[in-house]
């Protein structure tokens, strides 16, 4: 079968053997799968052969279905745990379908679960363009939340709106989001670029705020004060997708996000759809940060 897989650090278009199914594992034909900004670490470290979380395609049933992997999902072949797979409805396609798991499970997770947002507050999110983030400032917004998105560029500010963002604030790269929000405070804020960001995430915590965090796409180390975060009695909750509690919830959570999707009530921005033979293409896409939204590939 064709996967993408790793060679010295950069992702190719290969063959591989079609892999072995564990007990109860629902096989999937894959049609269409979506890239996120992990996959990029794993690929440059060599970390797994074929990566891949992401997919939509066709069970042994015949039936359209969206499914989490832990990983070897970018291939033609893919066995999912079936607590982590959802039946598409009817008017989703697979591009749309593949757009979800990773970035709207853990858009969803880290609003609803972490940092607990209500209506009326007020929600930080970086990176408010990228995956994580378009799903992140439809699902605020829905809520009642006064959504502020941090994002690159104009063209980006104008993207996040369009989707709900009550305000969206360029910030330039390196620039201090301390110096740009100066003295507002937020409830809650959805944090995934790190270093210096993360801390001054912290210092502009309301009390008993809280920091959702979810990434480090910058790589760098975080250096904060602890009385930024206990002399206002604020939290940092960190979050990843394959350590979440009630994990067998997954697919309950999936289908329920693409029913939103069906009903028209949550967008699936998909910036551009690949040919899977292209992958190298896309993967040099998502590493410029020029992204709106999802990158997918199709089969
Ligand atoms: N913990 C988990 O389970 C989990 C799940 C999903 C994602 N993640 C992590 O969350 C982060 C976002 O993931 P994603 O898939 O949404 O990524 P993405 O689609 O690439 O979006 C990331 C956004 O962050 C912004 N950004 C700000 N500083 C950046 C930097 N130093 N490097 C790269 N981008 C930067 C970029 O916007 P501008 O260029 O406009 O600034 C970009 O739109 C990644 O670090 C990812 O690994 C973690």
């Amino acid at each position: 079968m064709r996967a993408i897989i790793t060679e010295g650090g950069l992702p190719s278009v290969g063959e591989r053997s079609e892999p072995q199914a564990q007990p109860g594992q629902v096989r999937i034909a894959v049609k269409a799968v979506s890239l996120n900004r992990g996959n990029l670490r794993q690929v440059a470290g060599s970390l797994v052969d074929v990566v891949g979380w992401d997919v939509a395609g066709v069970d042994a049933r015949g039936r359209r279905v969206a499914a989490l992997v832990d990983e070897g999902g970018f291939a033609e072949v893919v066995y999912a745990h079936p607590d982590r797979v959802a039946e598409i409805p009817d008017g989703v396609s697979f591009a749309q379908a593949s757009a979800l798991p990773v970035a709207a499970l853990t858009a969803l997770r880290c609003i609803r679960d972490h940092a607990q947002v209500l209506s009326g507050q007020r929600l930080l999110i970086t990176g408010g363009a990228g995956g994580v983030g378009v799903f992140a400032v439809q699902m605020g917004a829905e809520i009642g939340a006064r959504v502020t998105a941090v994002v690159g560029d104009d063209r980006k500010a104008a993207f996040v709106q369009d989707l709900g963002a009550h305000e969206a604030v360029v910030v330039a790269r390196g620039a201090s989001l301390s110096d740009v929000f100066e003295q507002r405070r937020f409830e809650a804020v959805l944090e995934s670029a790190g270093g210096a960001w993360l801390a001054q995430s912290i210092r502009l915590l309301a009390p008993s705020g809280v920091v959702a965090l979810f990434g480090n796409s910058s790589g760098d180390e975080t250096t904060f004060n602890p009385r930024d975060l206990f002399g206002n009695s604020g939290r940092v909750h960190g979050f990843f997708l394959f350590r979440t509690p009630a994990p067998r919830t997954v697919g309950r959570d999936l289908e329920a996000l693409l029913g939103r999707v069906a009903a028209g009530k949550l967008r699936v921005p998909i910036d551009r759809d690949y040919p899977f033979d292209e992958a190298p293409l896309a993967f040099e896409q998502l590493r410029a940060r020029d992204v709106h939204g999802k990158i997918v590939l199709t089969l």
